[in-house]
């Protein structure tokens, strides 16, 4: 990202002033394995990348945010004195907007600001660009501010707008690794207590591969939420049986026991089984037996695939011929499916003949252009310039 270009463009939109711009950076994510699981009370295990989401900020003396983004040539101005309501039209500055509302709802006093964003992270394929807009505008008001707010209720405050403002029912995930990432490692995540654990990722000689399918996921908002709706009513028939705070932590037993919708247990054994994939994958990687996690990635995209039914024919195709590759120790869909991104764990020396095939293969099944990243894992949510 060339910094001082976008400062320019920030002076050419906004003015010089007094106030002095700073400049900030919230990455995207991966999540590695503990898919559909956050928001089933469990465990997860995402990282950050170094693909982001970077804006020049600084207050003014009014009440009104001025917000746009390189990407688009439109300004959106609005007075934060006035109701803050989400508006389709508004598209993705419903996000800036949802955390300057909730930023006002929770009793912080805020300044009106200017903000100009731009982004290295492919919007809508599924690597967290509304967690990273939302953190890092959490992150920006609170910093032209002076509110002192911890990382941790950054990301709740982000995820309270994704929820209740944008109207996705998502888990914590996003946010979580969105605001606290950390440089070189994974990030085991109980998403019940938000405990964590910061896992080193020693890939040396592998490379983390992110593949993009470049289907959009259409309808996967809604699609979310009705797996949210199916996982509350395996969760609510057990409980007619058994004390059990979550579904992540029904045992297997009782799903196969109290289950009958033959969907509902299906969505069921996902959320069971990835759960105590994670844990075993946690452990696996402590031991930097990164063999042992890659096959862990391939169960969990099956089972996303066959029982959760949340992936598709294009992210499919990608895993079944990372699946033939012999330079492949594992690889899954990552984030909510539908579309979107895989990642895949491999060997560095024969990369690039994994990402030539793979791009050609893609092509030839589905017709479409795929892309490829080699990410690197971040930090989180960040100042970048003071
Ligand atoms: C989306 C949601 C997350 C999580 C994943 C699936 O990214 O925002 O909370 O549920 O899907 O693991």
């Amino acid at each position: 990202m060339n910094i001082e270009l976008l400062r320019k463009s920030f002076i050419e939109t906004f003015g010089r002033d007094a106030a002095s711009e700073r400049i900030f950076f919230a990455p995207g994510r991966v999540c590695l394995i503990g898919e559909h699981i956050d928001y089933n009370g469990g465990l997860v295990v995402p990282a950050a990348i170094s693909l982001g989401i970077y804006a020049v900020a600084r207050t003014n003396k009014s009440k009104t945010l001025h917000i746009k983004s390189t990407l688009d040539n439109k300004e959106f101005v609005f007075n934060i004195t006035k109701e803050i309501t989400f508006n389709v039209a508004n598209n993705w500055i419903n996000y800036p907007l949802g955390v300057a509302k909730y930023f006002i709802q929770k009793g912080h006093v805020i300044d009106g600001c200017e903000i100009l964003f731009t982004s290295t992270l492919p919007v809508g394929s599924g690597l967290s660009s509304s967690a990273a807009i939302e953190v890092l505008t959490s992150f920006i008001l609170s910093q032209l501010n002076n509110i002192e707010i911890s990382l941790q209720e950054l990301a709740l405050i982000a995820k309270e707008v994704e929820n209740n403002f944008v109207g996705v029912q998502c888990g914590i995930m996003d946010q979580f690794a969105v605001a606290l990432g950390k440089k070189n490692n994974a990030i085991k995540l109980n998403c019940t207590t938000l405990e964590h654990e910061f896992l080193p990722l020693h890939l040396n000689e592998y490379n983390l591969v992110i593949f993009n399918t470049n289907k959009k996921r259409e309808l996967a908002e809604s699609a979310f939420n009705t797996r949210v709706k199916e996982c509350n009513e395996a969760l609510h028939a057990i409980q007619q049986y058994e004390n059990v705070s979550c579904l992540a932590n029904a045992s297997l037993e009782a799903i196969e026991k109290y289950i009958k919708d033959n969907v509902l247990y299906k969505r069921a054994y996902h959320v069971v089984s990835e759960n105590l994939r994670v844990a075993k994958a946690a452990k696996v990687l402590k031991q930097h037996n990164i063999e042992a996690f890659g096959k862990l990635l391939f169960e969990s995209h099956d089972s996303l695939k066959n029982n959760y039914e949340v992936s598709g024919k294009e992210l499919d195709t990608f895993i079944d011929f990372a699946k033939q590759h012999s330079s492949c120790l594992g690889a899954k869909m990552t984030g909510a499916g539908f579309g979107g991104c895989a990642v895949a764990i491999i060997k560095s020396n024969t990369t690039e003949d994994f990402t030539t095939k793979a791009l050609a293969y893609y092509k030839k099944e589905t017709g479409r252009n795929g892309e490829i990243y080699i990410a690197e894992i971040s930090d989180g949510v960040k100042t970048i310039i003071l």
